[in-house]
């Protein structure tokens, strides 16, 4: 049996967090920060939380939007996305700024449904990006960009503060910015 089983039965629900949701994003965030520390050197505050200093701008700026993410009405994740020149084009595109499936969801294809269902809300240009060294999520973008793209993308490889990501850019939809 394959490390991933597909639960195409699984109900998978994006929902638009607003200020009501920050404790619950903060918390999750936690984890997804924690799950970075592995590869990328970061350090606890004081008080044993990383914290994350651009929540209150993704519940307040009309250019970022944060999703909750359910499946079969339990939580299971988050997306946070931002409009924004890209890299790889320098115009305003859609930007994947952060997303994150619990490890108890993990390998079951929820992130590929939910990261379509992310691409489909907002058609045109999208670009994401990831740290050369985050293996598991790297796998995870080839497998779903090209999916959702119908074919391969290759991606672009950029240094940025002695730091090397790939960069993803594809279209969403037939809207052509
Ligand atoms: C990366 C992440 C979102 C993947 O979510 P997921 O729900 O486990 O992914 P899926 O089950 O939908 O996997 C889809 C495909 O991605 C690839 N993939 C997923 N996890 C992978 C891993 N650990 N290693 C290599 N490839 C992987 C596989 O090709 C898989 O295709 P398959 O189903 O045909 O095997 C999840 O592991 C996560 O939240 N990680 C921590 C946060 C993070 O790194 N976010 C991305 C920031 S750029």
């Amino acid at each position: 049996m394959s490390a991933t089983s597909e639960e195409p039965s699984a109900k998978i629900e994006l929902l638009p967090a607003s200020r009501e949701h920050v404790s619950i994003l903060a918390n999750l965030l936690e984890r997804y920060v924690h799950d970075f520390s592995e590869f990328f050197r970061l350090e606890l505050g004081a008080d044993g939380r990383f914290g994350y200093q651009h929540l209150p701008l993704y519940l307040s700026e009309p250019n970022r939007y944060s999703f909750l993410v359910k499946v079969d009405g339990k939580l299971a994740g988050f997306a946070f996305v931002k409009r924004a020149p890209g890299i790889v084009h320098a115009r305003e595109l859609w930007d994947m700024a952060e997303f994150f499936i619990v490890r108890a969801y993990r390998k079951r294809g929820i992130g590929r449904r939910v990261a379509d269902a992310v691409w489909e809300r907002f058609p045109g240009l999208w670009e994401v990006r990831v740290m050369e060294s985050n293996r598991a999520a790297r796998g995870f973008w080839m497998k779903a960009v090209a999916d959702f793209s119908g074919g391969p993308v290759e991606p672009v490889t950029i240094e940025k503060d002695g730091m090397r990501w790939l960069v993803f850019a594809f279209e969403s939809g037939a809207v052509f910015e």
